[in-house]
């Protein structure tokens, strides 16, 4: 092997100096011990580089100042040149974390659903905060590079995304063993936060945000790779920390201590209305996690059709109506909303809903989850009445404003059975909602140039869209809110919608989805949105679960109290066609309701299952939008009436509770569903491995995360909660909850 060597000398110096001819001398004898062909001597002759090393390390190997003097980027070009790079593996890649040279910059992907440009809100200074901010993830050699790219983002897209650093392969959860590691927990947490970022599942994958048009994994590409690579590293006696998308590091913890605790959005509650998230968003110091979007267990749109489904099931009990030929009217083909549509043709009713944006309209038609798409109003009138004489099974989506639709069927009488909405209004002035009468375009011209008639046009339309379902409701409508703030966001704009006869907690006209049809048919008995995802992503073990979880539901309803039976009737039947409907997106998983006692002997028998080697491992999880996890008194608190609906004491012990009950990771959210200050959530995953420790984990930590809240809505006097808490009771005798005593209203008069 010839050896070539090359000196590291001052630009102009040429020569080798004394110390470098001899330590030249020294490395020839030695040459058995060189890998490589060409090497590196510096200046002071005693340290020797090899390519990659000066490659890896990216930056002067003297002393690392922004000038070199050695002419050590030249030299790194040089090298790069002859040098074919050797792709590296994903497991390299992941546990590089932010790379040490800079990737090439990143084209702006035009063919991707992208978050709208954010609202103006930085001052000249705070700018400045922001970028420096953003800095502190690179070494000070990248920052000149770096600070007009950023200031670029910042002043197009109101956000610092770091584009630039958007890995190269492709994001999608992986089976499990293909993550680095040394903790089998954090791969499973790998595995889900690449499946929230999948461009399949999430909403605007460049900006990392999964769903709700600003529910964040993280806020920006460098918070990503950080993460990654401290999962990739860590052991498992030790926990990651992190601060709204921020991986603050990893601490010393213990075996049983979860892997991850997350906090998204905690905000001193002063600094909580919409615009604080706007700016302490764009600084890059909090994000919104929305509910499972933060927490890494948004399992794409399943978990929502199977909620919708069973409440558009149960507001059809609600009104005595079969679903067959009767009419659904909604509106959002989003993340979330998009759900509605199969949902209702899984209950089997005939669904309008209305979307904006075309995009998202083609997106929805081409899953098949609508089965036409209609342009014309008057064309959608002609199809309707049809549909409902012919008693179709149909899901028609309509391109254009939902405001439009409303009054339009009010004009042509249509009848609308059942009448709802999903636009965001949880975001109204930042692309939720899209006002009447401007074309979608021009609305999101308008929400950066002119925000405030932005918002006058969206209050404007909210009154317009109030006084129409008004007088479908008078006609016999069943209006309800779907936990999207719409009646809130109206009542704000000054619309019709406050009740005649208000009392606590009944302020509007129409009730939520929860305070009716979710609160007392499903929370208050315990059951809620339990998920699970087969970490192999093997489509074989889903089908497995399922069939495990079939058997035990089955089992279970043998002997259930007549009260559950509806739900447990339900759940039966969702899980026997769950592999019909194809609504497994992203990764392995599968969602179903289940009470606490339902949930605690499905992971129990996973768990087996698991040990039996039958399956592979199984991250268990729940969406936020649950009995216990999530204090929101339009939302999942709002059939709460004993006042304690404002207060969020049930989600933070849940998160408390969960996380030393042998959770994984656990999270707790700001802002979720309804806005920013709005709701407190909290979520958790756990990873089943086979072993006695998951199965001590789960027994304890299941038990826990649902009883919580049925005690909660228990003390609030709600009847559903006081017969499940005795039960609860009665099959755990460690259980002793503060049970409430009732006054008889006579005394009270
Ligand atoms: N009830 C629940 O279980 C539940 C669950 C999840 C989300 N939500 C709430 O529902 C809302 C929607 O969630 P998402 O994830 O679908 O959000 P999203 O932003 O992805 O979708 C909303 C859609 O509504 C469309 N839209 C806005 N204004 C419109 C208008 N005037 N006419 C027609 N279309 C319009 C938007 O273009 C968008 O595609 C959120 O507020 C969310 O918090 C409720």
């Amino acid at each position: 092997m010839t050896i070539k060597v090359q000196y590291l000398n001052k630009v102009g110096t040429q020569n080798p100096s004394k110390k470098q001819k001899l330590f030249t001398k020294f490395v020839v004898m030695r040459k058995d011990l060189i890998e490589v062909e060409d090497y590196y001597l510096s200046d002071k002759g005693f340290r020797i580089f090899t390519e990659k090393y000066l490659l890896n390390r990216g930056h002067c190997c003297m002393s690392g100042c922004k000038h070199c003097p050695y002419g050590f980027s030249k030299l790194i070009d040089q090298i790069k040149k002859k040098t074919k790079p050797r792709t590296m593996t994903f497991q390299e890649e992941i546990l590089q974390g932010i790379p040490a040279n800079l990737p090439s910059k990143a084209l702006y992907d035009a063919t991707i659903n992208h978050a709208p440009k954010r609202k103006e809100i930085l001052s000249a200074e705070e700018k400045t905060l922001a970028l420096r901010n953003a800095l502190r993830y690179f070494e000070p050699q990248h920052h000149e590079t770096l600070i007009p790219e950023f200031k670029e983002e910042l002043e197009k897209y109101g956000r610092i995304y770091m584009y630039r650093f958007l890995p190269k392969y492709r994001m999608y959860a992986r089976d499990i063993n293909e993550y680095p590691g040394k903790s089998l927990q954090a791969k499973a947490i790998q595995m889900m936060i690449q499946n929230n970022l999948d461009y399949a599942v999430a909403q605007h994958p460049h900006e990392l945000i999964t769903y709700g048009g600003n529910g964040g994994v993280f806020s920006n590409w460098a918070q990503y790779l950080l993460t990654m690579k401290y999962l990739g590293e860590m052991t498992d006696e030790q926990t990651l920390v992190m601060y709204s998308g921020h991986p603050m590091g990893l601490f010393p913890s213990h075996k049983n201590a979860p892997r991850v605790v997350v906090t998204n959005g905690m905000m001193i509650p002063n600094y909580s209305k919409p615009d604080d998230w706007e700016k302490f968003n764009a600084l890059g110091v909090t994000q919104y996690g929305q509910m499972t979007a933060g927490s890494y267990m948004y399992i794409g749109p399943q978990g929502i059709v199977h909620g919708t489904t069973i409440t558009v099931l149960n507001g059809f009990r609600k009104i005595g109506k079969e679903p067959k030929g009767n009419l659904f009217v909604t509106s959002g083909l989003g993340g979330m909303s998009g759900a509605q549509p199969k949902a209702g043709t899984i209950a089997g009713c005939i669904t309008v809903c209305a979307e904006v944006n075309p995009k998202i309209t083609k997106i929805r038609h081409s899953q098949g989850w609508i089965h036409e798409v209609i342009e014309d109003l008057d064309l959608l009138v002609d199809r309707v009445k049809k549909a409902q004489a012919n008693k179709e099974i149909v899901s028609i989506g309509y391109l254009g404003n939902v405001v439009d639709v409303w009054e339009k069927f009010d004009q042509e009488n249509v009848t609308i059975d059942l009448g709802s909405d999903q636009t965001s209004l949880h975001n109204p002035w930042a692309g939720g909602y899209y006002p009447a009468g401007i074309s979608f375009e021009e609305s999101n011209q308008m929400m950066a140039d002119q925000p405030e008639l932005f918002k006058e046009k969206v209050q404007e339309t909210l009154r317009r869209h109030a006084t129409a379902i008004n007088k479908h409701t008078v006609k016999g409508t069943y209006f309800f809110d779907y936990g999207n703030a719409f009646l809130l966001e109206a009542s704000r704009a000054g619309a019709d919608v406050m009740s005649e006869n208000p009392t606590l907690g009944r302020e509007f006209k129409y009730p939520s989805y929860v305070q009716d049809i979710m609160g007392p048919m499903c929370f208050d008995y315990g059951f809620g949105p339990f998920r699970w995802v087969c970490a192999s992503n093997n489509p074989e073990d889903l089908q497995k679960t399922d069939a495990i979880a079939c058997e035990i539901l089955e089992e279970m309803m043998k002997t259930s109290p007549v009260e559950i039976q509806q739900q447990m009737k339900d759940n039966i039947q969702w899980i026997r066609g769950a592999q019909e409907n194809k609504l497994v997106v992203g990764s392995q998983a599968r969602i179903l309701y289940a009470d606490a006692e339902g949930r605690t002997n499905i992971a129990k028998a996973f768990n087996d299952a698991i040990k039996a080697g039958k399956i592979g491992p199984v991250v268990l999880g729940r969406d936020h939008h649950d009995v216990s996890g999530t204090d929101s008194p339009y939302r999942e608190t709002s059939n709460i009436y004993d006042g304690s609906r404002f207060t969020a004491d049930m989600a933070i012990h849940n998160v408390i509770g969960d996380s030393f009950r042998g959770a994984t990771w656990v999270s707790i959210h700001n802002g979720g569903g309804v806005g920013w200050g709005e709701v407190i959530n909290g979520g958790f995953g756990m990873l089943l491995d086979g072993t006695l420790e998951a199965e001590q984990r789960l027994k304890s930590m299941l038990f826990w995360d649902v009883n919580n809240g049925i005690s909660r809505r228990s003390w609030a006097r709600n009847e559903g909660a006081v017969f499940a808490i005795k039960r609860a009771m009665e099959s755990e005798p460690l259980l002793k909850v503060t049970l409430p005593n009732l006054v008889d209203d006579n005394l009270l008069n």
